[in-house]
């Protein structure tokens, strides 16, 4: 088929790679012509495992970049994969979708039936209203000669790759039945495994055990699809949050949290996953989510009280680490504290809306000198937040110089395996405030650092 996807960021460049390695002809339309080029150069425009690789192979071949919207009048199906950032107010910037919309309509052709396909994340009722820019801009109508679908999605940062080829499900949100036949045909390949190109699927960071991986199709009405994405991420979201008070409590209690989300996790109607303590859930999805999610229930009467509560708590995980912090070196003014991780997680490079930003701007505010390091979140980090006094590090070790605190957000792999002992030698104090509980605390202990994890009495 011929796809497009609007939009080479986090979702749209990788988008755009698994279709072209699924055997599409693709094409990504961004404004940004720095991203244009690196795809056309064979290069990821963002930095996500395996995705240059991806990239890098099917570049010029089967996967172009352009600036212009004019391959919109040949293709089968079009993604809309632009940003949908926070307004003041909490709801959903629909800017960018609509004027992708608006574009769209310039360039549709009449005599072929297009789906386009609503990959952003957006509130309930934009597939209607993309629907409506386009039939205003190009004088087509709606469900006959093109279709707006929704068909949200869920892959991860950092394990963008491996969400694409081997997603749990793919929710298909629409009525009409031309585009559910086009759609289906589109992801046969994901649903079945059907991938041409073993060799290259070999090399892409895909972990082992995906043989027996099933992926369930589900077909529903695009309202149902849209509340689907927000619901998911607002439950991932409650999840964590719960888990970080409940380590509030365990601390408190003197238990330890780390055993505590194992044996809960252990029950398959829990499960393990996203149990992992930390400062709080933070990045460019699950804030701007959970507040357009609750400013929908609260508009409709409706409000979702356990996601207000979930936000208001992982406000307060923050406070929590500054007052250990507090608690610990008695005075924050005039006290140097080390940073390790910018990112909201682990394997990105993204450094939108994160943790480190909220508890920076807080330490800041006490009068502390701040250093920080991150593998490779430096530069967005710093591009967002150039009106930041801080020292931005050459590594982990440099973070810690002369630091009356160390404290790890972020829990990059690398981290575990730093020259501890230089460290200890180098810091003021040697303390370390572990928020992910990563470290290898009894080891570091050994070594004579007052080492403190979250959640562990
Ligand atoms: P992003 O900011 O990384 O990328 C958006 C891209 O769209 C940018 O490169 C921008 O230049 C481009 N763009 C903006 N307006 C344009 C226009 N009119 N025409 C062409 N290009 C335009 O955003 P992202 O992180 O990829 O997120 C995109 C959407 O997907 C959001 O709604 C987000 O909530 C959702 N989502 C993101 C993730 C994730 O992990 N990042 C996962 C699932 C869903
Ligand atoms: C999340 C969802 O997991 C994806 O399914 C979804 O597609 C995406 O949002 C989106 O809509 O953009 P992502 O933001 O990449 O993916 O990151 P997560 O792995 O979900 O982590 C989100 C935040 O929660 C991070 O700050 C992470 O460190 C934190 N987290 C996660 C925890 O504190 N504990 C956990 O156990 C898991």
């Amino acid at each position: 088929m011929n796809v497009i996807c609007i939009g080479s960021g986090y979702v749209g460049s990788v988008t755009a790679a698994a279709f072209s390695a699924a055997g599409n002809h693709t094409t990504v339309i961004d404004v940004d012509r720095h991203k244009v080029d690196c795809i056309n150069g064979g290069r990821s425009p963002i930095y996500e495992p395996g995705l240059d690789l991806l990239i890098q192979d099917k570049a010029g071949t089967l996967l172009k970049a352009t600036d212009t919207y004019h391959d919109v009048h040949t293709a089968d199906v079009v993604f809309i994969c632009v940003g949908t950032p926070s307004l003041a107010d909490g709801t959903a910037d629909l800017s960018y979708v609509k004027a992708a919309a608006r574009s769209i309509g310039e360039h549709l052709n009449a005599e072929r039936f297009t789906v386009i396909v609503n990959k952003s994340t957006v509130p309930v009722g934009t597939s209607a209203l993309v629907a409506r820019i386009i039939e205003e801009t190009s004088g087509l109508k709606a469900e006959e000669q093109f279709a707006v679908i929704s068909n949200p999605e869920f892959l991860r940062e950092g394990f963008a790759i491996e969400d694409l080829f081997y997603p749990d499900r793919i929710v298909i949100g629409t009525t009409n039945l031309r585009a559910r036949e086009t759609m289906k045909v589109l992801y046969r390949p994901f649903v079945e495994k059907l991938y041409h190109d073993e060799e290259m699927m070999r090399r892409l960071p895909i972990s082992a055990n995906k043989n027996e991986h099933k992926t369930v199709y589900f077909e529903t009405d695009a309202k149902s699809a849209e509340l689907i994405k927000y619901a998911s991420n607002a439950f991932l979201a409650v999840k964590i949050s719960y888990i970080n008070e409940i380590a509030r409590l365990s601390e408190a209690l003197g238990s330890n949290v780390t055993d505590i989300a194992r044996g809960m996790g252990l029950d398959s109607r829990i499960g393990e996953k996203f149990l992992q303590v930390s400062s709080g859930w933070s990045g460019s999805c699950f804030p701007k989510d959970t507040g357009e999610l609750l400013a929908t229930s609260q508009k409709y009467g409706k409000e979702l009280t356990i996601v207000k509560a979930a936000v208001e708590s992982n406000q307060q995980m923050n406070q929590f680490c500054i007052n250990k912090i507090q608690n610990k070196l008695k005075s924050l003014n005039g006290s140097t504290i080390g940073i390790l991780g910018l990112t909201f997680k682990p394997d990105t490079d993204d450094a939108r809306q994160t943790q480190a930003m909220t508890i920076i701007k807080n330490l800041l505010q006490f009068g502390v000198r701040v250093r920080v390091h991150d593998p490779k979140g430096m530069y967005m980090f710093q591009r967002l937040h150039s009106e930041l006094p801080i020292d931005y590090c050459n590594d982990a070790e440099d973070t810690a110089d002369r630091a009356n605190a160390l404290v790890l957000l972020t829990h990059w792999k690398e981290y575990r395996q730093l020259d501890w002992n230089r460290i200890y030698h180098t810091m003021k104090s040697p303390y370390i405030l572990d928020t992910r509980n990563f470290l290898p605390a009894t080891a570091l202990r050994e070594m004579g650092f007052d080492y403190e994890g979250i959640g562990i009495g």
